[in-house]
């Protein structure tokens, strides 16, 4: 892993909808949490909702804003991470197609959700080539910034770990030049006599050895020659394991640890389910949406007593209430000493003062289009400076530079 890769942080997420509780919980909390710890660029991935929408990609097009101003209205601030549209930066395009020249097919048709989500979206046509390659599509995303880390759910460990194949194979196939012993060789001597010792040292502890703590410090080693050519420095990474030029560094998937978000029916909040609440739902909505969810279907009088274990309703007192409200409804559904209205109450004061804030942002971004559009201007030119220097070396670690 490259020194500048190490801090990036790449995300993306696709256009098909309004964002809600679930997006939040689960991903955008989170977001706005890494863009103070890492170099972090978030993206809209059009492209890769066109792979399952093309039939009706007006959905697309009606939700990159919308999007984008729950992005910004959370909490994801341009100061700190860069917000870009996919289908901004054609790189990906490009890499994705240098890509997929030297991409198993069979690597792809095993990657779990290309079958799963053929079963799931049964009514729409997916199988297409587009679809196919949707998690390569998704490795040019990753690869192209050189992300050391990439947030995601658990469903999408697989996709970080086909990348990791794929630049694994790239670097193989492209990052041993014909006199890169030489070349490797001048670039430790650039690093200075005591460093360069250093380097020799750690690189046999761990080629002969297989000593993994050297090679740890001789990576950390790495980072800090701030003075030498990203090239050179590539090449060391290479050498230092044993292998070519790291043209593009393996990422890691960075699971996101967030509690469940249950929709308004216990299950999963999803679109698909029509169990949610959006972030910029109107608060009477709300009011009304948790008020008229189910509970124990067992409490059918107030003074039914119920088992918050099959209700709803419980689950969402698991992610907005502590230990004592949580033993309040409890004891107070067992013995049905609370009604069920008692018992949403709370949840419905904690969402809506969740969410006042984010609808207040909102608004702004609602009223000043424009400065949303200026803000993916800047990103997508951010992220086109990156993508140029990494089409760049890619084309000429193949050699199509002309
Ligand atoms: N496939 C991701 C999802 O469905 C979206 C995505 C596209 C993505 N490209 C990416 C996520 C690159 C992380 C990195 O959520
Ligand atoms: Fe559910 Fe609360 Fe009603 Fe018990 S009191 S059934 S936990 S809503």
């Amino acid at each position: 892993m490259t020194s500048e890769s190490k801090n990036r942080v790449l995300s993306g997420m696709r256009p098909t909808g309004r964002l809600h509780l679930g997006h939040y919980h689960g991903v955008l909390k989170n977001w706005v949490k890494l863009q103070h710890e890492y170099d972090c660029f978030f993206f809209v991935a059009d492209w890769h909702a066109l792979t399952t929408h093309y039939e009706d990609p007006q959905i697309i097009g009606d939700s990159v804003m919308e999007m984008v101003i729950d992005w910004l209205a959370v909490g994801v601030n341009p100061a700190n991470a860069r917000i870009f549209i996919q289908s901004e930066v054609p790189q990906h395009a490009e890499l994705h197609l240098l890509l997929s020249m030297l991409t198993p097919l069979g690597w792809l048709e095993r990657v779990p959700s290309y079958k799963d989500q053929q079963e799931k979206l049964r009514e729409r046509d997916l199988a297409t080539y587009g679809f196919l390659g949707y998690p390569l599509l998704q490795s040019a995303d990753i690869l192209m910034y050189k992300a050391g880390s990439v947030p995601v759910g658990e469903d999408q460990v697989a996709h970080v770990e086909l990348t990791r194949e794929v630049a694994r194979r790239f670097n193989h196939l492209y990052g041993r030049e014909p006199d890169f012993e030489e070349k490797a060789d001048e670039a430790i001597r650039k690093m200075g006599k005591k460093n360069a010792k250093m380097y020799r040292k750690l690189r046999r502890q761990y080629q002969e050895k297989g000593d993994q703590e050297a090679l740890d410090v001789g990576r950390v080693l790495l980072e800090g020659q701030g003075n030498l050519a990203l090239r050179d420095r590539e090449r060391l990474y290479g050498y230092l394991e044993g292998g070519g030029r790291i043209i593009l560094p393996e990422p890691q998937a960075l699971l996101t640890q967030a509690p469940r978000m249950p929709g308004l029916d216990g299950q999963k909040m999803s679109k698909s389910y029509g169990n949610t609440i959006a972030l910029r739902d109107d608060p009477r909505e709300i009011e009304r949406k948790l008020r008229t969810m189910p509970t124990d279907p067992a409490r059918v009088r107030r003074q039914d007593p119920g088992n918050p274990d099959l209700c709803p309703v419980f689950q969402l007192h698991e992610v907005y209430s502590d230990e004592a409200r949580r033993q309040w409804v409890r004891e107070g559904c067992v013995s049905a000493g609370i009604g069920c209205l008692d018992c949403k109450q709370p949840i419905i004061d904690s969402v809506l003062s969740e969410l006042a804030p984010i609808r207040a942002r909102a608004r702004e971004f609602e009223e000043d289009q424009q400065l949303v559009r200026n803000i993916l201007q800047d990103g997508g030119e951010a992220a086109r400076d990156v993508a140029d220097e990494t089409m760049d070396e890619v084309k000429s670690a193949i050699g199509l530079k002309y």
